[in-house]
């Protein structure tokens, strides 16, 4: 028998009930679920609506139910819908009439948005762990190869010098501000909805603060309808994941990239690539390409609940079921996704010669050419002018412009002098790059110290998060 049955005189159609059905994938909740109910019924007798001895029977059954799970012996049903009934179905089973007054107050549609708080909160603080990870695993790259130049690009052209250090603190700095973004989703997701009923609050003389407090929540949601039909902070996760997905398929496309034998910059560990089924000497690297890919996927969670989202009208519609598969998925993926790169980074090889004879063999020093002759005096388009001359000349004549002589050189311009090329050589084009957050040595080692204190800073957040998200569990304890 449904729990809600007495309307009907007909059992729902199998079809239609197992379409309707969310238990397959919001079973994940059974704790937030299992958590928020004994934080309900604990209100309920305390503000006299339910008898103590009620409660006590409430809370011991639902912890009951929670070992049962943890154990992998419970049976989730079809026919019970969704996670809220399969527990309450099975309370109201293991004791009786006191567990038909756990639902007093409260709906479906206040208890589902509470859950979903409590997962994403949970799923913010594992996120973001992994997520400080692997920016750690990223300065201490950066500080593993300090002294490695590899060729900047621009259009995929090889542009100018820069240290490899560098450019590996430029997806630091996009993870840290994926990091602001989870911050401002953890805002979102801290707000209480119970009491909020099924739209318009409850006649009971709930205490809705006494939950927040006892769920660590910050805030009250202001509106009842808004509670049970918000989504924006399932929304902002998947926006979260969807750029810090862009990032991470960016730092895939040069991992690709970089590991073919075209470039020959990095070689990724073995743990971390896979083989041809035909070609014997393939190494490939498929995680990289399949955290490309997952990409798309991170978009289309976003989309589709953006979609789900604009047509229904106040306040909770069922199409809002449709929020938990991606925000499951994008979950999961990105979870697997962090981890591994943090792993990747960490153990992948760096080919110091190789990057530096492609520069020795190219005009990254070009502009630092200019800039010599603009420091000589001449203006800075005109030196620009001259250095496209001597480029063309270096093309035409098989050199590149270190390996002109003086002479060769003050064909071009009489205000070159011998100084010319200690100012080509790379190490000096690196050198003189000093602007705050340029790609000189000591500007990059400022930018390092900086990103140990993000960290840092990040790591006092991530600690609170995960203290609020593990005193839920210790309810069901
Ligand atoms: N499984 C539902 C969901 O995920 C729970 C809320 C159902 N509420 C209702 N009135 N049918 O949205």
């Amino acid at each position: 028998m449904k729990l809600w049955g007495g309307r009907f005189t007909k059992a729902t159609d199998k079809t239609a009930e197992a379409f309707n059905a969310s238990i397959q994938y919001d079973c994940r909740m059974y704790g937030e679920d299992i958590c928020g109910s004994i934080a309900h019924a604990s209100m309920l007798a305390k503000q006299g609506i339910i008898t103590t001895a009620d409660k006590e029977t409430i809370i011991a059954g639902l912890k009951a139910i929670y070992k049962e799970i943890e154990a992998g012996d419970f049976a989730f049903s079809i026919a019970l819908e969704d996670i809220h009934m399969n527990v309450e179905q099975r309370l109201t089973e293991a004791v009786g009439e006191a567990g038909k007054r756990l639902h007093t107050g409260r709906s479906r549609n206040d208890q589902v948005a509470l859950d979903t708080h409590l997962y994403v909160r949970r799923e913010i603080a594992a996120v973001a762990k992994l997520l400080i990870a692997l920016q750690q695993a990223i300065i201490d790259a950066a500080e593993k190869y300090g002294d490695v130049i590899m060729p900047g690009y621009t259009h995929l052209q090889r542009a100018q010098p820069i240290l490899f250090s560098h450019h590996l603190l430029a997806y630091f700095s996009m993870l840290s501000r994926d990091f602001c973004h989870l911050e401002y989703v953890w805002k979102l997701a801290d707000i209480m909805p119970l009491g909020a009923g099924a739209l318009a609050g409850t006649t009971y003389p709930l205490d809705q603060q006494y939950v927040a407090d006892l769920l660590h929540f910050t805030t009250i949601y202001d509106n009842s309808l808004d509670a049970v039909s918000d989504r924006d902070y399932i929304l902002a996760f998947l926006e979260f994941a969807a750029n810090l997905m862009m990032h991470l398929s960016r730092l895939s496309e040069e991992f690709i990239l970089w590991s073919s034998s075209e470039f020959k910059f990095i070689e990724l560990d073995d743990a971390h690539c896979t083989g041809s089924s035909i070609m014997p000497q393939k190494k490939n690297p498929d995680i990289c390409e399949l955290v490309r890919g997952k990409t798309g996927r991170f978009y289309g969670h976003l989309m589709g609940l953006l979609t789900v989202m604009k047509g229904i009208p106040m306040a909770y519609d069922k199409d809002m079921q449709e929020d938990k598969e991606g925000l499951f998925d994008a979950v999961d993926n990105l979870k697997f996704a962090l981890a591994i790169y943090a792993d990747m980074i960490g153990a992948m090889k760096v080919n110091k010669e190789r990057m530096r004879s492609v520069l020795e063999e190219d005009f990254s020093n070009a502009t630092d050419m200019a800039d010599y002759l603009v420091k000589k005096g001449l203006p800075f388009r005109e030196a620009h002018a001259v250095v496209g001359k001597t480029v063309r000349y270096c093309i035409e004549s098989g050199k590149v412009l270190q390996e002109l002589s003086l002479e060769e050189f003050k064909a071009f311009s009489p205000v070159i002098t011998a100084d010319i090329h200690h100012f080509l050589s790379i190490d000096i084009c690196v050198e003189q790059r000093k602007t705050y957050n340029g790609t000189a040595p000591s500007s990059v080692r400022r930018q390092l110290a900086a990103a140990g204190t993000t960290v840092a800073a990040e790591l006092t957040v991530q600690e609170r998060w995960q203290s609020v998200a593990d005193s839920l569990y210790e309810l069901a304890d």
